[in-house]
């Protein structure tokens, strides 16, 4: 997507020589999405001990980005060492960076398989061109998701008589949450530049806010109307009739269509279906996790520190990004980072093969 007039995606790598000689300056860019709203700040990461910090402080985040920056991770390990010892304590440490989202665990198992496969001469070039190809991919689904979820809207525009169609998100999962494009916002994106008027309800997102800082961020550098809204606020919004559809992205779905993405997810799909509002989840394939059926009892939560709630960050009055708390010094928080909405509540899933409802989900991938 672009931002003031230059085409970026998320992630890419900086390869300044030719791969087989020693001197090779390697790194690979990401947008570093701590930074943002306040800050566009490209970030160089130059081995695999950086790409685990990134993803573990979410620098970079969004579960299909956190797959391609696993990728890279591994294409920077082998290029430090290509050696099976190697790969494997470098997979370890890149699957230990984040639990939930299934992305990560898929991109360093394809990127395992891929480079074992090989004579070890051949794996630095090979782990470069396969990190590239799951970014190539990530970036094809998310537009075939968008294209699908296009006719949501438009039976939506249709359907309500009304000029605008009122989309509620939460989280971010636009393009800053992939490589492009993004899965929830893709819809939004393809709807928005076939000239339909969209206003989106974007859910500040507590206690990252990834909402209020980034789902707005890139919907302004978009022209897409938006409103950042507290997360208690949606419900209210369903029973008034201000909202037409619920989109969101995932971490996880099961092969029987539990939906597990950002914490708050769930209380948004209760009060869609108390509101009989089309709750949908778009999701890419790699995000879809078949060993598994029950999202409640089979996905791992990941449990952040509870500072993330105690504190919240933002530009001080100086132009300083400053950290502030927000609870009484001595006060316990909880931090559990994703909840899992039950297949029930789903209205549909949008992949990149079309759109389905949670039971026939494995229907279409067959
Ligand atoms: O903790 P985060 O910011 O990595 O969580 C991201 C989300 O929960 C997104 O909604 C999800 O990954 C969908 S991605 C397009």
């Amino acid at each position: 997507m672009k931002i003031d007039e230059k085409y970026y995606r998320t992630i890419w790598p900086n390869i300044t020589a030719d791969l087989h000689k020693n001197d090779a300056i390697l790194s690979v860019e990401i947008i570093d999405q701590t930074m943002l709203p306040h800050r566009f700040e490209v970030k160089a990461i130059n081995s695999l001990q950086g790409m685990v910090a990134a993803i573990k402080t979410m620098q970079v985040r969004g579960a299909p980005l956190i797959g391609a920056a696993a990728a890279y991770g591994m294409a920077l390990a082998v290029h430090e060492n290509a050696s099976d010892i190697h790969i494997e304590k470098s997979a370890k440490a890149l699957l230990q960076s984040r639990p939930t989202a299934v992305n990560l665990a898929w991109a360093v198992k394809r990127m395992q398989q891929h480079l074992k496969a090989l004579p070890q001469e051949a794996r630095c070039n090979a782990a470069w061109q396969e990190a590239a190809l799951i970014c190539e991919e990530d970036v094809q689904m998310n537009h075939a998701i968008g294209q699908h979820g296009l006719s949501l809207i438009q039976t939506a525009l249709t359907k309500n008589g009304k000029n605008t169609v009122n989309i509620l998100t939460h989280c971010n999962a636009g393009w800053l949450a992939t490589v492009d494009w993004g899965t929830a916002l893709a819809p939004i994106y393809a709807a928005h530049d076939a000239g339909m008027n969209i206003h989106v309800w974007v859910d500040e997102t507590r206690p990252r806010n990834q909402g209020a800082s980034l789902t707005a961020w890139e919907l302004g550098k978009h022209g897409i109307p938006h409103t950042v809204i507290s997360d208690n606020a949606g419900g209210h919004l369903m029973q008034h009739d201000q909202v037409d559809m619920v989109i969101v992205g995932a971490d996880r779905v099961t092969s029987k269509g539990d939906v597990c993405n950002k914490i708050g997810t769930y209380l948004k799909a209760l009060a869609a279906f108390d509101n009989k509002v089309p709750f949908y989840a778009a999701v890419p394939s790699p995000t879809i996790d078949w060993t598994i059926q029950d999202g409640l009892s089979d996905i791992e939560i990941e449990m952040r520190d509870a500072d993330e709630v105690s504190y919240m960050i933002g530009l001080a009055s100086d132009g300083s990004i400053q950290s502030v708390r927000v609870t009484p010094e001595h006060t316990h928080a909880l931090n559990p980072a994703f909840d899992v909405t039950p297949a029930r509540l789903v209205s549909g899933i949008i992949t990149e093969r079309g759109i389905t409802t949670p039971s026939a989900l494995k229907q279409l991938f067959k």
